[in-house]
């Protein structure tokens, strides 16, 4: 591998892309970029101002008023949205939901797209999300979509929010998940779908190992 590619993994809430990606990204020394996380920014930041989250005129001057920003921090990429690291605060499923019902507008889309490609100009990145192998990165050297079963993908967030010491109810995250699969897949803007050229991975009945295994016997083939 001695061109620095640009990988990119689409697919579900709960696929297990970032484990995935970070785990792959850290073997391969790639830059790994989560892109949720900008969604997920953005959402943290209009939560926090109270808009009404589908009134676009409000979306799009929260976009323009606000500043998201990445930098590189030992290795590791942070999220900042006005100078405020919201690495923390971003990881619940309000954010999460909210993430996605703003994300389908083209306004909220558009707005992210710049940093995102900046980020993978010199290649070697790892980049997941939604929409990297279809709209971010179309060029891409290799577009991955992962997969997995839904009762899987509601297990393993229920195992996630567990280890965190939460106190998860099964009910909720299958209604989360339902909804958000369906906001992310049926919009109009860059939904959620493998490409042409995708390969597509069921990750229900693998480890992660076992996945970035298969992801790199992938990448090493040509
Ligand atoms: O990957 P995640 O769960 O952190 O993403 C949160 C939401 O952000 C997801 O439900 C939809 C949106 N998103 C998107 O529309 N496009 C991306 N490339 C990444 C995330």
């Amino acid at each position: 591998m001695s061109k620095k590619m640009i990988i990119t993994i689409d697919g579900p809430a709960g696929a297990g892309k970032s484990t995935v990606s970070k785990a792959l990204a850290k073997k391969i020394g790639y830059i790994y970029l989560d892109t949720g996380a900008l969604y997920r920014a953005l959402a943290y930041k209009a939560l926090k101002s109270g808009i009404v989250l589908d009134d676009i005129y409000a979306l799009d001057s929260l976009c323009s008023e606000s500043r998201v920003v990445l930098k590189n921090v030992d290795g590791q990429m942070k999220v900042y949205v006005d100078g405020e690291d919201v690495g923390n605060k971003i990881r619940t499923e309000e954010i999460g939901l909210t993430a996605s019902k703003i994300s389908a507008f083209a306004v909220v889309r558009k707005s992210l797209l710049q940093l995102q490609r900046e980020t993978g100009v010199n290649g070697g990145i790892v980049a997941e999300g939604r929409d990297m192998g279809s709209v971010v990165f179309p060029d891409a050297d290799y577009k991955f979509y992962l997969n997995a079963d839904i009762e899987e993908r509601i297990k393993r967030r229920h195992n996630e929010l567990l280890s965190k010491g939460e106190t998860p109810d099964l009910r909720s995250i299958r209604k989360d998940m339902i909804s958000r699969d369906k906001q992310d897949s049926e919009r109009e803007v860059a939904p959620l779908k493998p490409t042409s050229c995708s390969i597509i991975i069921d990750s229900t009945k693998l480890s992660v190992r076992e996945i970035v295994e298969k992801i790199i016997r992938q990448i090493s083939e040509k």
